[in-house]
This record gives C-alpha cells, sequence and structure tokens, in this order.
C-alpha cells in the first residue's frame, strides 16, 4: 500500500458512513420504502438500499477514480487496481423495512484481495465500528475486544439463515438445534455486519454463519480480527462461511457446525 494513506481513507469511509445513516433514518418508520424482492420472497429491497448505494459508488469514484468497487446493488465496478471497496449500502433491509432497528451500512476495504479497512455505521442506535489493519477496533472512537469466554454454557452467540433456507437443505437449521440447547443464549440479530461488530465489541461471544456475499462481511471481518478475534472459514460451496469470536469460542462453534 506504497503511498496510500489508509487514514485519510478510513476518515472518508467515515463519512460516507454517515451520510448513508442519514439517507436510512430519512426514511426509517416512514412507509413508501418502494419495497420489492429479489432472489426469493424473503430477500427485500428497497429504494433506500438504492439511494444509498448510488451515493456510495459516486462518492467513492470521485475520491478514488481509479478503485474498483463491489456493491450489493450494482455488482461490480472493476478497473485495474490492487484496491477494491466492497460496501453493502443497508444490512439488515428485512429489519428496517419491518422497522426494526438493527440495520447498518458497511464499508470494507480490500488491497490485493486482503481487508485492510472496515467501518460499519449503525446509524437508528448510533453505533459506528471502525478499524484499520494493523491499528486495532474502535466503538465511537473507543477501543474494543472480543470478549473472553471460554465455554458455550456462558456465551449468547448469533447467527442467520440463507433466502433460499425454503429449498436448499443447507440452510443452517440443523447446525441451530445442534448448538442452541448448549448456549447461554442465541440470537438471530438480523444483518452480519451488525452480528460480526457485536462479536469485535465483545456484546456477542461469537457468530457464525453461511451463504454470505463479500459485501455482509468485508468491513466486519476487518473489525473482528483487530479486536482480536479470529474469522474462520468453514466450508466452501454456499458463499461465504464464517465462524467469528476468540480463537477458543470459534473452534467450539466449529464443532457443531457444518
Ligand atoms: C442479510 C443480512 C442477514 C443475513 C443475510 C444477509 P441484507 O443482508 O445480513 O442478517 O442473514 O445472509 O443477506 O440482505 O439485509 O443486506
Ligand atoms: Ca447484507
Ligand atoms: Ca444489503
Amino acid at each position: 500500500m506504497d503511498g496510500f494513506d489508509i487514514d485519510g481513507a478510513l476518515l472518508n469511509a467515515v463519512e460516507w458512513a454517515r451520510v448513508v445513516g442519514q439517507i436510512h433514518m430519512g426514511g426509517f418508520r416512514k412507509g413508501n420504502l418502494g419495497i420489492d424482492t429479489k432472489s426469493s420472497v424473503y430477500d427485500v429491497v428497497t429504494r433506500v438500499d438504492k439511494e444509498s448505494e448510488a451515493y456510495l459508488l459516486k462518492s467513492i469514484s470521485a475520491t478514488y477514480p481509479d478503485h474498483s468497487i463491489l456493491g450489493e446493488e450494482t455488482g461490480s465496478h472493476m478497473k485495474e487496481s490492487d484496491f477494491c471497496w466492497v460496501v453493502d449500502p443497508l444490512d439488515g433491509t428485512n429489519n428496517y423495512s419491518q422497522g426494526l432497528p438493527v440495520f447498518c451500512v458497511s464499508i470494507g476495504l480490500e488491497y490485493k484481495g486482503e481487508g485492510v479497512l472496515g467501518v460499519v455505521y449503525a446509524p437508528y442506535l448510533n453505533e459506528l465500528y471502525t478499524a484499520v489493519k494493523g491499528q486495532g477496533a474502535f466503538y465511537n472512537g473507543e477501543p474494543i475486544h472480543v470478549s473472553d469466554k471460554q465455554d458455550l454454557a456462558h456465551s449468547i452467540l448469533a447467527s442467520g439463515f440463507p433466502y433460499d433456507k425454503g429449498t436448499h437443505p443447507v440452510n443452517n437449521v440443523a447446525n441451530t438445534a445442534r448448538i442452541l440447547p448448549n448456549l447461554r443464549g442465541f440470537r438471530r440479530m438480523g444483518a452480519a455486519a451488525y452480528d460480526l461488530c457485536g462479536v469485535a465489541a465483545g456484546w456477542l461471544d461469537g457468530y457464525w454463519e453461511l451463504c454470505l456475499q463479500p459485501w455482509d462481511a468485508c468491513a466486519g471481518s476487518v473489525i473482528v480480527r483487530e479486536a482480536g478475534g479470529v474469522v474462520k472459514p468453514f466450508r466452501f460451496d454456499r458463499g461465504i462461511s464464517i465462524i467469528a469470536g476468540n480463537e477458543t469460542i470459534v473452534n467450539l462453534i466449529s464443532e457443531y457446525v457444518e
């Protein structure tokens, strides 16, 4: 990354995330969201997802015209560059469109395919999570660290279920049934990027999910790693499948999920 101003990139990404947060809040619990479905009836998109992505594309390409961009709503905008911004304009759209408060914007930056910067902002909750590779992870400017739990009985874990859960046999239901009786608690927060940040901050002790996309996982994975955690892939045939937490909890979750 010779010569690249990563601290400046972080400041830019935080500014973009805050503007997108305003776009989210402008439509939250107001109706008139232009709700549509994508891959299945469970996979929802609103005009706010699209407006948020349009703003991110415009801002990133104006500031970094040579960089590639991968966004959930418009796909890949590839350039001959080692840098790729990986953005989810609104993670947790089902929550958002229902009026539930757990939703966020997720902005990641990859250099030569490796995540080096992550910004996740949940505007209703006013929670900003940031990390740059090698510089630690932060929640609203304060350093964060993954939890130090050493067993599942004391742990609260989160997970999620793919949009094709009704038609595909590998849908995380059996995993959840196996592990859940061993946990202090289980949560389905509804936003993968927020789940990862919850792990980074220690609000959640661990998280696993399969069938994610790059924009769900890119920023949050940087934030977990910079918070001292582990993000471990666990299968390779259903999109991105990951387990996150401290090393012990990740190993314990690995015994139950496939
Ligand atoms: C979804 C959320 C959800 C996860 C899904 C994702 P979206 O993202 O992160 O928690 O279970 O796999 O697709 O569609 O709200 O951006
Ligand atoms: Ca998402
Ligand atoms: Ca999304």
